[in-house]
């Protein structure tokens, strides 16, 4: 179940749908556009980038240190590099506009088409740039990397290419209609397949979903859905060789790509009465969510008929837009319609301490309870300045801290009184607090210090911290 689904964060524009993305791997920051603003995880407005123009496409690099940016009115590629709050730009030496941005998921390797059909890879640790005109004769409007290295592209002109890093094309084939969100994937057939992301998918037409075995490139298998879905919103491959399927007219779908029954309707729900807008899945989590209307449902994976959870924005009457998991599953953001940002706490670490009958337990990103229910004390939250990694507590004072940095608090009986933060010379391993005392363990020595004091009163100590319970 998720325990905690508590809204953490709101950011609202007014106008129309967002675009937005998640930092990977970290999931510390999150990126919107328009113009690109960058948010903490806690709402606070980190960068902003001034593009000239409206920008087209956006996507951070597989650790999350880069986030690249293309405009409709530049032929520039726009790089913002989280760790030092800095960004460069490259020429794509692009002619037409770009319409197409996504990093490898295996490397530094960047690919970047435009409204024409050509594409750019850009490699982000060398510099080099290949450029590849003519891989398509019209827009280039979706695309994917496989583990790798190899590059799927969808285009206007109906038909998916798939490339090596150098740009040569390895397979092409056409589809009938559109295609959209081509993904890789490993499809389980029972023939020894090789290993690796050997299955390319692609919704054509938003109608039906068009299975391309790379091995096996003349059987292609197209599949169709029940008319009264609606037309296919986006899909998602999770687990052994399933895929989960959004529909237009609220409907949630897990099919089985398994040979002997592929195709196969394993789940079905009507989760959104009018619409659905977006589904998403969250492997950290093992769980599924769709949304639309004005709620959000999630389901686990394992059962999907469980509901885990619906919330219902009840402000929300326009409808909400998009949902994205960060890679860690903690939190979930949500887009609006009428360009609102949701973000909701979906895990929490478990963190705590106690002292005696009170304990101290983390209940928010940036919120520790305090409660003691034998002595029947009501229980008190204290708000705290970091997403700590520890906690102490102890009869008269709580305390948080990350790496070597603690921020001390009283519990009085008119409240909570924020003392001091103070700075130690190693990563703090444990913590612990008497009535008047902080001591703190580090790299196998303890520092003693009196809570309330200045930090010119520091009695220093070290033993061996088998010794110190
Ligand atoms: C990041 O850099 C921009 C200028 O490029 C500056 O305005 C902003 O304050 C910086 N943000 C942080 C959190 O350092």
């Amino acid at each position: 179940m998720i325990s905690s689904l508590s809204l953490s964060l709101s950011l609202s524009w007014l106008g129309s749908c967002l675009q937005y993305k998640w930092q990977k791997t970290l999931g510390n920051y999150i990126a919107v556009a328009g113009s690109v603003k960058i948010f903490d995880r806690h709402g606070q407005r980190k960068n902003e980038l001034n593009l000239p123009g409206r920008c087209v496409g956006m996507d951070w690099d597989k650790d999350g240190d880069i986030l690249a940016v293309i405009s409709d009115k530049s032929s520039s590629v726009y790089l913002w590099d989280a760790n030092v709050n800095k960004t460069s730009q490259i020429d794509s030496g692009m002619r037409d506009q770009m319409s197409f941005i996504l990093w490898s998921k295996a490397g530094p390797l960047l690919a970047v088409g435009t409204n024409k059909g050509n594409l750019l890879i850009y490699n982000q640790q060398t510099s080099r740039k290949i450029p590849v005109l003519g891989k398509h004769t019209k827009r280039i409007t979706c695309g994917c990397w496989s583990s790798q290295n190899l590059l799927a592209l969808g285009s206007e002109d109906c038909s998916v290419t798939i490339s090596n890093q150098e740009g040569d094309t390895v397979r092409q084939t056409s589809v009938r209609s559109d295609p959209a969100d081509v993904q890789f994937s490993v499809m389980k057939t029972d023939e020894r397949s090789s290993p690796g992301e050997s299955t390319v998918s692609v919704a054509v037409g938003k109608k039906t979903l068009f299975l391309f075995n790379l091995n096996d490139p003349d059987n292609p298998i197209e599949l169709a859905f029940q008319q009264r879905y609606g037309h296919i919103i986006s899909y998602r491959w999770y687990g052994d060789g399933y895929i989960l399927i959004g529909f237009s007219q609220g409907y949630f779908v897990v099919i089985s790509t398994h040979i002997r029954e592929i195709g196969q309707e394993l789940f079905q729900a009507h989760n959104h009465k009018d619409s659905l807008t977006s589904v998403a899945i969250s492997s950290a989590l093992n769980k599924a969510a769709s949304c639309g209307d004005n709620s959000i449902k999630i389901h686990d994976l394992s059962e999907l008929k469980e509901m885990d959870a619906i919330v219902n924005l009840e402000d929300e009457t326009q409808g909400l837009d998009q949902l994205s998991w960060t890679d860690d599953g903690q939190l979930l953001a949500v887009s609006t319609q009428r360009g609102a940002l949701h973000v909701f706490l979906t895990r929490l670490p478990i963190l705590g301490h106690s002292c005696g009958t009170r304990l101290a337990y983390l209940t928010s990103l940036l919120e520790v309870t305090v409660s003691n229910r034998v002595e029947g004390e009501a229980p008190v939250a204290v708000a705290v300045e970091v997403e700590p990694n520890f906690i102490a507590v102890g009869p008269y004072h709580v305390a948080v801290g990350m790496n070597n940095r603690a921020w001390f608090y009283a519990l009085g009986d008119s409240g909570v009184e924020r003392l001091k933060d103070m700075e130690y010379l190693g990563t703090i391993a444990t913590m612990c607090l008497n009535s008047e005392y902080a001591a703190a363990l580090f790299e196998g020595k303890v520092q003693l210090h009196m809570v309330r004091r200045g930090s010119g009163v520091i009695v220093c100590v070290s033993m061996s911290p088998p010794r110190v319970v």
